[in-house]
């Protein structure tokens, strides 16, 4: 069943994220990533669809899409798919900003 799970205080947001850096996270066994654009959070699985790289060791490029620090391919941090569609989409989570903290859908 899915719930929505706190994933960071407003402190640990102030501390760890820095826009279009982005954050990695073990939620119960399961690694995700989090970028912020200044605007707008995004969460995704922090496993490379390709070859399973570490995608938040890659860069976000101006379109808003994430680059594998292996094979570069692109991600949407929005719709998870790759821009050539060159394997997978990537699993994107719904993520929300509250009063006291970061939320994610999963
Ligand atoms: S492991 Fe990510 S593109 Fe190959």
């Amino acid at each position: 069943m899915m719930n929505w799970i706190k994933i960071l205080s407003l402190e640990q947001i102030e501390q760890h994220v820095m826009v279009n850096k982005p954050v990695s996270i073990l939620l119960n066994q399961t690694p995700l990533a989090i970028v912020w654009d200044g605007n707008t959070y995004f969460a995704f699985k922090n496993v490379c669809p390709h070859n399973k790289a570490r995608l938040s060791d890659g860069k976000l490029n101006a379109f808003g899409e994430i680059i594998c620090p292996w094979h570069e391919y692109r991600y949407s941090i929005k719709t998870g798919r790759e821009c050539a569609n060159r394997t997978a989409d990537l699993a994107t989570f719904t993520i929300e900003k509250r009063a006291d903290g970061l939320y994610l859908f999963i």
